[in-house]
């Protein structure tokens, strides 16, 4: 038995932070392994875990190939040989055969080896195929991954990586990521990219990301083989990307080469370290340059791991706040080749939109020409557009332009910084109805607005601004001070439930849930069995049962096609039960 489990905990653009757990081992997403190479440790592993690195990979064919580290590795085991107890992925030479031509191991070997030595996430080998290579080349090289696929899953007892490939053919990429899907594996990396970051191509890489992420499986964690460079954790965890692997922390200090998140630094060209790592504060760049080359590697080394892991925290801090993409904008500045694929990403719009939150703990800024092109602009703008039919009452808003009125108060019209302040006012007397109307519309579609046409909206006294909406002395919502949407109450929801038709803003769960939900308790996502498509992330949803009866209401946590798949973790945060 496999027991391996990813679930999703937040997110931001298309990014996340998960839980992934194996074999009584759990780390945080996204998350980095750094390479180990089990001929050379410049850095060792328990080292790598006293400085925070709960995940490492390496290789299996090495391993294989060597006859002192393979005897070594069946007598203790791959976590006795390498003293690490953390989780250890290990790749399969496949890497050597995109660079060498050729391995002397085959898929059948390297996989049962993986599992004799004790791996707790192992690599089936799979064929990358370059970039620009002949399309009928790609699609044969695919076809032989997808039989090497088939042999693994037949195989193996351990959980296992199947990588995508199909080289940078969009396509391709998504037919294997749709295959693969249907298959057996628990983590999926897409392969065959290191090539593309080496050159800097990182708009094709933009493109081989989500051609992939479009076949994939949105439940299972995506790795993207090879990626270890800071500058790039912002803009590939935006795309959904969950793990990384580095070897360049060692390759680059090696050669000299000093880390940032804005690009690598030669230590020549260094006066000043703009880092305080511990190496950083101790010492000046003159003073390592002056040191044994081992020491210097070493030290180097273990400055490019915290600067590592310094920016997977600042990422998984961003998507806490709700600030992924500025982060991503900001870390477009430091290359043209990097802005490029960042403009690029923003043109995958439906993507993009499909994964963005609906709220943010964080207001808009508005701080280059390409905010006005991140997901969560371009909706509220569609979203106001449709809301203008039945409230065409506007105002001019300095970053967003004419909109509803009655929108004023709700994310991000009212939460947005731009060069030019907008001033929010209170709904005039007699007005806060229709401001409700008008949110509902916009937060919950079409014919929303019903459910509150006489409802009365009491008023804060101490800002003006609308509090707790009630009808017939019931309540039906509230009014969130953050971020000017509504929170249903269970009066609210069962009024929506009766204006809304099925499917819209249902979550229906099996009868296992239902005693559950109606108690107040938290759905999860293995009893969802059907959930309406067009659901976002943090959506306030109606929780129902198969027969569209009224259970409970709550905060989701995936999107509509997410919670149909998503069989571990959190789907809704419930808030009401109807009760009994
Ligand atoms: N390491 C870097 N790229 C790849 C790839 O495409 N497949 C495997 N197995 N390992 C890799
Ligand atoms: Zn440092």
């Amino acid at each position: 038995m496999v027991e391996f489990r990813f679930e999703v905990k937040a997110r931001d653009a298309a990014g996340r932070i998960g839980k992934l757990s194996v074999n009584g081992k759990t780390i945080e997403t996204p998350a980095i392994m750094p390479v180990v190479n089990p001929k050379q440790l410049i850095v060792t592993p328990k080292e790598l875990e006293d400085i925070g690195f709960g995940m490492i990979i390496t290789n299996s064919y090495i391993i294989y190939k060597t006859p002192e580290l393979r005897e070594k590795a069946l007598e203790l085991g791959i976590h006795g040989l390498l003293d690490y107890d953390g989780i250890i992925e290990v790749d399969s030479g496949s890497f050597q055969l995109m660079r060498y031509g050729d391995v002397e191991v085959t898929n059948r070997e390297i996989i049962e080896f993986q599992e004799k030595i004790g791996v707790d996430i192992g690599t089936f080998l799979d064929i990358p195929t370059p970039p620009d290579t002949p399309r009928e080349r790609a699609a044969r090289d695919l076809e032989i991954t997808l039989e090497r696929a088939k042999e693994a899953e037949m195989l193996k007892n351990i959980a296992m990586n199947a990588a995508v490939q199909g080289s940078t053919y969009p396509d391709l990429r998504t037919y294997a990521a749709k295959k693969l899907s249907k298959m057996n594996f628990e983590i999926h990396p897409i392969g065959a990219v290191v090539p593309l970051m080496e050159s800097y191509r990182y708009k094709d890489l933009v493109d081989v990301v989500i051609a992939s992420k479009l076949g994939l499986r949105p439940d299972r964690p995506v790795h993207l083989f090879g990626a270890g460079h800071p500058m790039i954790f912002a803009l590939a965890v935006a795309m959904g990307i969950d793990l990384f692997d580095s070897a360049s922390y060692a390759l680059y200090a090696k050669d000299d080469r000093y880390l940032t998140p804005e690009g690598t630094k030669r230590l020549e060209e260094l006066e000043y370290f703009p880092c305080s790592c511990p190496v950083c504060s101790r010492y000046t760049p003159q003073e390592l340059r002056e040191m044994p080359k081992e020491e210097r590697t070493r030290l180097l080394a273990i400055h490019n791991l915290w600067v590592i892991r310094e920016e997977l925290n600042r990422v998984k801090q961003a998507i806490k706040e709700g600030t992924l993409w500025e982060l991503v904008d900001e870390r477009a500045r430091s290359h043209p080749k990097l802005y490029s694929a960042y403009k690029r990403l923003l043109e995958y719009r439906d993507y993009l939109e499909k994964n963005e939150p609906v709220t943010k703990a964080s207001a808009f800024f508005e701080v280059s020409e390409e905010a006005l092109r991140w997901p969560i602009a371009q909706r509220a703008k569609e979203r106001a557009e449709c809301v203008k039919s039945k409230f065409p009452e506007t105002i001019e808003h300095p970053i967003f332009g004419r909109i509803p009125k009655y929108l004023s108060l709700s994310y991000p019209f009212a939460q947005s910084e731009g060069e030019e302040d907008f001033t929010i006012e209170r709904p005039g007397k007699g007005e806060a109805r229709d401001y409700i109307m008008a949110i509902a519309e916009y937060q919950f579609g079409e014919g929303a607005g019903e459910a509150f046409k006489d409802a009365f909206v009491e008023l804060s006294r101490k800002t003006g601004m609308p509090r707790q909406i009630k009808a017939k002395g019931k309540h039906l919502a509230t009014f969130r001070a953050e971020d000017g949407l509504l929170t249903l109450g269970i009066e609210g929801a069962k009024r929506l439930h009766k204006v809304l038709p099925f499917p819209r803003m249902r979550v229906v769960v099996n009868s296992d849930a239902e005693p559950f939900a109606k108690r107040g308790k938290n759905v999860f996502a293995k009893f969802v069995v059907d959930a309406d498509p067009s659901i976002r992330p943090y959506d306030e949803v109606l929780v129902v049962n198969e027969k569209d009866e009224l259970l409970a209401t709550g905060q989701t946590l995936l999107n509509g096609e997410e919670l149909k798949l998503f069989q571990s973790g959190l789907a809704v945060k419930v808030r009401r039960g109807v009760g009994g």
